[in-house]
């Protein structure tokens, strides 16, 4: 059967390199894209091609998107976590490659629009995606399924009430939940549950490739530097959840539900507020209701093993 087709867009990040391996291992993957959000675009690009390089698949075009948010400046918060280059922890060697000359938005639009069925995965703030959709308006319907890393039907991580990825870029991130394309969310709530701490990830380090033994080096980096800011000696492996989501769709259950973004408010500026009232499931009567497709449950061993697998398939 032919692999789905699809396009990353990210901001490489550790828990992003994670799901360019996943997505390189289970899509026919068309290119990555990358945005300004963990760390400099500059710095994020850099890392996609990297990374890109270490699973031995420099031939996966990497066009560069937008610098920063549709409204004000790239806040610095991602550098925290993931450090001063956004993938701090191990030294991937330069790539000797470039960025296609294209846009990332451009790249995003031309291939959604030239491929039926691609789906786009999202793990960084959402302005490419916005800005794909303002630039193109059959853009959003073109897209066969958009997976988003981001939000939260419970509480935030950057703030008490907001998630990274929707807090960077709240007026893009409202723009998509606005869209009408098909959306399927992995928020916070979720991600949680797939929290890696030093056992799971000696377990990818046990897989014996040399990028399994990178991909631990960083993950460690990242849960080290997690436990300092919030004492959890585990760390979420976010985004490669929105790649397993399409890709082992069986491990995860879900529901749907209306999601708006906040994007005014004091206190809750970049919040998912997800309404609950009207929570239905997918059992067949029922019938979706609301804007998204949201993923409530995972099961972590399965995705750790899903990871385990494509560190296993990579030089
Ligand atoms: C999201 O923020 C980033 O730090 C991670 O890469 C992930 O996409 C989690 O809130
Ligand atoms: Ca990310």
């Amino acid at each position: 059967m032919a692999r789905m087709k699809a396009i990353i867009d990210c901001d490489p990040g550790h828990d992003d390199a994670v799901a360019i391996v996943l997505a390189a291992k289970h899509f026919d993957l068309l290119g990555v894209t990358t945005v300004g959000g963990n760390a400099p675009l500059w710095r994020v690009t850099d890392n996609a091609l990297r990374v890109l390089d270490l699973i031995g698949r420099p031939d996966i075009p990497v066009a560069r998107g937008a610098a920063g948010p549709l409204m004000g400046s790239l806040p610095g918060v991602g550098q925290r976590v993931h450090g001063a280059t956004g993938l701090d922890g191990a030294d991937l060697p330069r790539s000797q490659r470039a960025v296609i000359p294209r846009n990332g938005v451009e790249f995003l639009i031309d291939t959604v629009m030239s491929n039926p069925g691609t789906v786009v995965i999202a793990t960084g703030p959402l302005t490419n995606v916005a800005l794909a959709m303002r630039q193109e308006p059959r853009f959003a319907r073109s897209v066969a399924r958009l997976s988003i890393m981001g939000g939260s039907a419970t509480w935030g991580n950057v703030s008490a009430a907001a998630e990274f990825n929707v807090w960077a870029d709240p007026e893009a991130a409202h723009i998509v939940f606005t869209s009408g394309a098909k959306l399927t969310m992995c928020g916070l709530d979720l991600t949680r549950q797939a929290a890696v701490g030093r056992e799971t990830i000696a377990g990818f380090r046990g897989v014996g490739t040399r990028t399994a033994g990178v991909i631990a080096d960083l993950l460690e980096f990242y849960r080290a530097a997690s436990e300092g800011l919030t004492g959890s000696p585990t760390v979420p492996l976010h985004d490669p959840c929105a790649v397993a989501v399409l890709a082992a769709p069986e491990l995860f259950e879900f529901r749907f539900g209306q999601v708006e973004v906040e994007t005014r408010g004091e206190w809750t500026r970049g919040m998912t507020v997800v309404d609950r009232r009207r929570w239905e499931s997918e059992e067949p009567g029922v019938g979706p209701v609301g804007n998204c497709r949201l993923a409530t449950r995972v099961d972590a061993e399965g995705l750790f093993a899903l990871v385990r697998e494509a560190l296993a398939s990579c030089p």
